[in-house]
């Protein structure tokens, strides 16, 4: 069932658990995430951006009908601006991030609360950022400091605008780094999780060691973006598939290792972050 974020990361932080939010893009990405909830009882939450998000969310709609008993959020990621989030309202998404983390604070502050309101009109939730997670392909690690999360900023912001999640900078990069494994700052997340009380968000998941985030989960986020990891399984999936069959022309038998090794990475992930047997 396509439920608010909201619901699902009220009742992670009541349990102390993390949930995984996976990067999804087309149907066989749909279709794997499905089989993993289901497979793992646990709660999911899907990551769709991009030109191609009506067609994401009408793929996410139908199974979401079929897996009645999976409550499921939909949230457009790292929406750029008050459009985005109509058109990710139009299509049926139960959740919108807007992310005006390289903009002004008040700038910031303006479009969220802009956008929050859109959301709690239509009953679905809203997601913001605050500090700014860059790429771990460019950001030396010295430098991502410099973009950390305030807590009396972050204190500030969740009360002005309303928002129901807040993703928080305090350590990780999108993508894979370049200068090695993130350290988490984990003295700073005590800090904002005595700040805010709402739910907290860790951007930029993968290539970030298991047990930083089991550390950050027990101390309180709640939800964990996961993109780069399980497409990078995915395509090793796939590249070995054409490499093993070189004659075959049925795409399917391609797809089928793509999306057993996504699987198998999305499983370690919600095992890690605990949300497996939670429904
Ligand atoms: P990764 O690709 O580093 O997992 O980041 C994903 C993300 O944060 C999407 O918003």
């Amino acid at each position: 069932m396509l439920v608010p974020m909201k619901e699902i990361l009220v009742e992670a932080k009541k349990g102390k658990y993390g949930v995984g939010a996976f990067n999804v893009y087309n149907l066989e990405t749909i279709d794997v995430m499905f089989s993993v909830f289901d497979e793992t009882n646990s709660p999911g939450i899907l990551l769709a951006g991009g030109p191609d998000i009506a067609h994401v969310a009408a793929i996410v709609k139908s199974y979401t009908e079929k897996y009645r008993h999976i409550p499921v959020a939909l949230i457009l990621d790292h929406g750029r601006d008050y459009e985005s989030a109509v058109r990710a309202v139009r299509a049926g998404f139960s959740a919108v991030m807007f992310d005006g983390s390289a903009l002004p604070y008040e700038e910031n502050v303006r479009i969220t609360k802009e956008v929050t309101r859109l959301a709690h009109t239509v009953g679905i939730s809203a997601e913001a950022e605050l500090g700014h997670v860059g790429q771990g392909a460019t950001d030396a690690k010295e430098d991502r400091k410099k973009f950390f999360t305030r807590p009396e900023e972050a204190a500030r912001f969740v009360e002005e605008t309303g928002v129901d999640a807040l993703a928080v900078a305090i350590g990780t990069a999108h993508g894979l780094y370049k200068t090695g494994s993130p350290e988490l700052d984990l003295e700073l997340l005590q800090k904002l999780v005595d700040a805010v009380d709402i739910p907290l968000v860790l951007h930029g998941g993968s290539d970030t060691p298991l047990e930083q985030i089991q550390a950050a989960v027990k101390i309180g986020i709640q939800k964990i973006n996961i993109g780069t990891d399980v497409r990078m399984a995915y395509l090793k999936g796939l590249k070995e598939a054409i490499a093993e069959n070189p004659d075959a022309i049925d795409p399917r038998v391609f797809l089928k290792k793509a999306k057993a090794y996504m699987k198998a990475e999305a499983i370690k992930k919600i095992d890690a972050f605990g949300s497996r047997d939670r429904i």
